[in-house]
């Protein structure tokens, strides 16, 4: 049987092909422009959950500079590797540190803190979420933003079961016709308790349809009401959460 690795893992396909996935999932279709209009030119940024750097590099390209924190390492090694490469006028308004969101260890103070897709979602609410908030309000200017994007309840409780032997996602690899399929292997939902598990498989095939890597990866997302966290924290709701594809929102807060 298959080890299961937890997502993000070394041994995991996960953080190699994030970069791929990401840039054909439309549920994520201009986040990075709601993002971006949150913050004032030149402005500063803190992202936390900061993954390979998709949306830092975005922002730092406008002329943005952010901070981008993670816990993985795999998702760090790869944005180290783009930073290497990056235009060094780029690159010069970008820093990736390792931590956890949830006990926030970093200097300065932003026009804006983010959390992309469902990075904040990957905590259990409670505890965690209440330190993530704070940890935030502290690292806000007065009048800076708070922006986060939560998947919807709703439509994770209702997301119908595939068949774990058809694939959610197929792509190319190369043009000797290798390609990355992916499978969910489980779902399953506690929506009582905003809880809500899957268990996905990577396969990269050869050109024959041999089989050349396969990983299994749990993940967990949580969902919950973030007004409570925040009203705790002492932010004020900033606009009304923006739908992003359907599936999920980003979420608007503001330290007045
Ligand atoms: C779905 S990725 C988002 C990456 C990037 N922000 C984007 O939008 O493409 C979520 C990221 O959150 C990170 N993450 C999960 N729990 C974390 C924690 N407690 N502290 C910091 N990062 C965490 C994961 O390692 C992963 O890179």
């Amino acid at each position: 049987m298959a080890e299961v690795r937890p997502y993000y893992s070394e041994k995991g396909l996960t953080a190699t092909f994030y970069d791929l996935t990401t840039a054909m999932d439309p549920s994520l279709a201009g986040d990075i422009d709601i993002y971006r209009s949150l913050v004032p030119p030149e402005g500063s940024v803190l992202e936390l959950g900061v993954g390979t750097g998709r949306v830092a590099f975005a922002l730092a390209e406008s002329g943005l500079s952010v901070t981008g924190i993670d816990l993985a390492p795999t998702m760090l090694v790869q944005a180290r590797a783009k930073l290497a490469a990056a235009d060094p006028r780029v690159a010069a308004r970008l820093t990736f540190l390792q931590g956890d969101m949830a006990a926030l260890n970093v200097a300065g103070i932003y026009d804006a803190v983010i959390c992309p897709y469902f990075g904040l979602a990957h905590l259990p609410a409670g505890t965690a979420w209440r330190n993530v908030f704070a940890g935030v309000a502290k690292r806000l200017k007065l009048g800076g933003l708070w922006a986060f994007h939560l998947p919807s309840a709703e439509r994770m409780a209702q997301a119908p079961a595939t068949p774990p032997d058809r694939p959610v996602f197929q792509a190319p690899l190369d043009a000797s016709g290798r390609q990355l399929s992916i499978f969910i292997h489980a779902r399953s939902a506690k929506p009582g308790v905003g809880r809500f598990d899957q268990i996905v498989d990577h396969v990269v095939m050869g050109p024959k349809g041999q089989v050349e890597r396969r990983a299994r990866e749990r993940i967990s997302y949580y969902a919950a009401d973030p007004a409570p966290y925040a009203l705790a924290a002492g932010l004020v709701l900033d606009r009304p959460a923006i739908d992003l594809g359907g599936v999920g929102a980003i979420h608007v807060f503001r330290r007045d």
